[in-house]
C-alpha cells in the first residue's frame, strides 16, 4: 500500500515524501515538473515513485492513475492521498485581479483536488480503510484583503472535507484537512509573486515562521494515529502569527464651512420679546 502525495515536487509535497519514506513507507509523487520529481526519485530511492501529472487536466489524472496500476505491485493501492497540489496567484484586488489567475486556482486547487479524490475513494471504500489528506490553509478560515479566490478555494477544501467525513460514515475510512499559517521553505511565495523572489523572501524575514518539514511531520503523526481516531482538522500557525484587527477604512474628512465676516448691523440691539397674552399665557402663568 502506497500514498499518493500531489505537489511532490517542492515544498511541503517534497518535505512529506521524504518523512514517509524516511518512515518506511512507500510513496507516490506527482507534479508537472518531471526534473524536480527525479531529483527527489534520485535522493529518496525506489520506495519513491514519480509521476507526472498535472492536476488542472482530467486526462492527465487518468493517464497517472493508469501508470500507478503499472509500478510494482505493492504501489498499486493507495491507502493515503495527501492533496497538496495547489497555488495562490497574486495579492490583487478583486476588481484589479487576472481572471485567468483566478481560474488557474480553482481548476488546480478545487476540480483538480475534487476529481482525483472521486476517483481514488471508491477502492478505499471497498477495502473499509483509507485516508484522504486535504492541504486547506488559514486562509480558508479568516479572510484577509487579496486572498479573495485563493482563500476562497481553501474555504471549499475545508468545507469539502467535513463533508466527506459525514459521507464516509461507516466505511473506515479517515478525513483531515490541515490548514496552515505562514509557512517559509517552500516556492508559495515565489509562486504567488509571480517571480519577484525578492518580494517572497521579505514576507518570511525575521518571521519565524513554520517549515514545510513542520506540515510533513504534521502529516506523518496524523497519518500513525490509529485507525479509531479521525483528527478533523489541524490549523497551524507560527507562534508569530495571530489574527489581525479589523480594519476600518476612514473616508477623506468633508472641508470645512466657509468663514462668513460679521456685517455691523449684526450687533445693533434687538427688540425685547412680546409677552405672550390670551388664555395659553394665563395657563403658563399657573405654573410659574
Ligand atoms: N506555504 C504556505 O504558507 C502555505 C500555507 C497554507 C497552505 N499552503 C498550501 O500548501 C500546498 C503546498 O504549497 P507549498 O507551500 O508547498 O508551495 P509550493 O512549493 O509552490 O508547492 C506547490 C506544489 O503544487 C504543485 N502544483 C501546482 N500547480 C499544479 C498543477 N496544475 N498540477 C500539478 N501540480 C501542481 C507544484 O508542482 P509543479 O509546479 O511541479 O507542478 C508544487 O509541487 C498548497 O496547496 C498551498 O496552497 C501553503
Amino acid at each position: 500500500m502506497a500514498i499518493l502525495i500531489t505537489g511532490a515536487s517542492s515544498g511541503f509535497g517534497a518535505a512529506m515524501a521524504t518523512a514517509f519514506v524516511q518512515a518506511g513507507y512507500l510513496v507516490i509523487g506527482t507534479a508537472r515538473r518531471t526534473e524536480k520529481l527525479a531529483d527527489l526519485h534520485a535522493k529518496l530511492g525506489d520506495r519513491f515513485q514519480p509521476i507526472t501529472m498535472d492536476m488542472t487536466s482530467k486526462d492527465d489524472i487518468q493517464a497517472a492513475l493508469a501508470h500507478i496500476q503499472t509500478l510494482p505491485e505493492y504501489f498499486r493501492e493507495i491507502d493515503c492521498l495527501i492533496n497538496n497540489a495547489g497555488l495562490a496567484l497574486g495579492l490583487d484586488r478583486a476588481d484589479q485581479a487576472d481572471f485567468t489567475d483566478w481560474e488557474t486556482m480553482i481548476q488546480t486547487n478545487i476540480i483538480g483536488l475534487t476529481y482525483l479524490t472521486r476517483q481514488i475513494l471508491p477502492k478505499m471504500v471497498e477495502n473499509k480503510r483509507g485516508y484522504i489528506i486535504n492541504m486547506g490553509s488559514i486562509a480558508g478560515n479568516y479572510p484577509y484583503a487579496g486572498s479573495n479566490v485563493y482563500g476562497a478555494t481553501k474555504a471549499y477544501v475545508r468545507q469539502f472535507s467535513l463533508n466527506l467525513r459525514a459521507d464516509l460514515h461507516g466505511t473506515g475510512v479517515r478525513v483531515t484537512n490541515i490548514e496552515p499559517g505562514l509557512v517559509e521553505g517552500s516556492e508559495f511565495s515565489n509562486v504567488r509573486f509571480k517571480g519577484d523572489d525578492k518580494r517572497a523572501a521579505q514576507l518570511y524575514e525575521y518571521a519565524n515562521a513554520l517549515t514545510s518539514e513542520d506540515i510533513a511531520q504534521t502529516a506523518l503523526w496524523l497519518y500513525q494515529r490509529p485507525a479509531h481516531m479521525n483528527v478533523n482538522t489541524i490549523e497551524l500557525m507560527p507562534t508569530t502569527q495571530s489574527w489581525a484587527g479589523m480594519q476600518v477604512y476612514k473616508d477623506t474628512p468633508p472641508p470645512p464651512p466657509p468663514v462668513v465676516e460679521p456685517k455691523p448691523a449684526d450687533f445693533a440691539p434687538q427688540p425685547a420679546p412680546q409677552e405672550e397674552s390670551g388664555f395659553f399665557s394665563k395657563i403658563t402663568s399657573l405654573f410659574k
